[in-house]
């Protein structure tokens, strides 16, 4: 393994200011605040206003990461954004993000991983700051899940929310204790058809809808989630005791709970915001870094496992020192 480590040096979340209950919910389709809570964990979504893009959440959570690290958009060479939402087909999110920023040099460009793109982002920015390609990135998960639904299927409308987190990713100084230890990324294309869109530029001219079987997701999910972490941890000889917290995407409440008992952590070390915002797909691992971070949790030096599975299937798990 490479001797050069890089680090996560701060974090920032976005979450749009109209927030959406289940009972609102409950007067657009059949469904209910019980029904939802029980199955999902969910109690509220955030929802993009008119106009408010995928790139204006993500500017907003990269704004607030570039405060909270202390350093100006000129000391960023690199911004990668994890959507599936994106503005438009092309240019690429992040290229728009970057004109919102005011950077003009460097370079910028999207990953697609559904919700295990930031965990993606995470892996590709490490390795290209590890390979000389950039020094200081800004890798944002941004979604605005709320206009790829189907308003009238309650099996998916009620699921999924807009928001966005963004860290600054620099290479560590030699010796530097804190760093992004490992990660782990997995796909396997047979499964595609079980979480999708019914609709994109090339097959249909159009973005299509979220389509899901749901029961299918559910029973694929733990078991990737666990092989990941387990892979990472292995790699850097590891334990699940020596984790100080787990933070998972937040796709649903039962999920979470599966994984973490399979893994036996306990659940006072599994950070959930699920509760809050829905599933935001790539924006919803570095939502929950953003509010372990700012209540105080998440420390320096803490042990902290970030993971993910969605749409392809697509997973993955980064193990990284705070
Ligand atoms: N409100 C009320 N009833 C509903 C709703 C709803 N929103 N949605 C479905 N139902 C009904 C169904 O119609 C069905 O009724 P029936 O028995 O009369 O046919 C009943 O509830 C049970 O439906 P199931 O689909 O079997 O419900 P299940 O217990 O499997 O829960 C759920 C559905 C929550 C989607 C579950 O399968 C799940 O958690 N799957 C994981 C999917 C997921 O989280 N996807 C997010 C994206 S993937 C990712 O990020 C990892």
């Amino acid at each position: 393994m490479s001797e050069k480590k890089t680090f996560i040096r701060s974090v920032g979340g976005y979450l749009p200011a109209q927030v959406m209950t289940n009972d609102d919910l409950s007067k657009i389709v059949d469904t209910s605040d019980e029904w939802i809570q029980q199955r999902t964990g969910i109690k509220q979504r955030h929802i993009a206003a008119e106009g408010e893009n995928t790139s204006d959440l993500a500017a907003a959570a990269g704004r607030k990461a570039l405060e909270n690290a202390g350093i100006d958009i000129a000391e960023i060479d690199l911004i990668i954004v994890a959507t599936t939402t994106p503005d438009m087909t092309f240019p690429a999110t992040a290229a728009i993000v970057q004109q919102k920023l005011g950077m003009h040099h460097g370079l910028a460009f999207d990953i697609q991983a559904v919700c295990s793109g930031f965990v993606y982002a995470i892996g590709t920015a490490d390795s290209m700051l590890k390979n000389g390609l950039a020094r200081r990135a800004l890798v944002i998960g941004a979604e605005t899940a709320s206009r790829l639904l189907d308003w009238t299927d309650r099996t998916t409308c009620v699921l999924f929310g807009d928001g966005a987190g963004a860290v600054v990713v620099e290479l560590g100084k030699p010796g530097e204790e804190r760093g992004v230890l490992a990660t782990a990324l997995r796909s396997d294309g047979q499964h595609w058809n079980k979480l999708y869109t019914d609709g994109g530029p090339s097959s249909t001219k159009s973005m299509g809808h979220i389509r899901m079987e749901g029961r299918e997701v559910f029973k694929h999910a733990v078991g990737m989630i666990t092989d990941v972490v387990y892979k990472v941890l292995d790699d850097t000889g590891h334990t699940i005791a020596d984790l100080d917290w787990f933070v998972p995407h937040q796709a649903n409440r039962r999920i979470i709970d599966g994984a973490g008992q399979k893994l036996g952590l306990p659940p006072e070390k599994v950070v959930v915001t699920v509760d809050r915002h829905a599933n935001t797909s790539a924006a919803s691992v570095p939502l929950a870094l953003a509010a372990a971070v700012a209540d105080g949790r998440i420390k320096r030096g803490d042990l902290v496992m970030i993971e993910a599975m969605g749409g392809g299937f697509t997973w993955g798990a980064s193990l990284i020192r705070w």
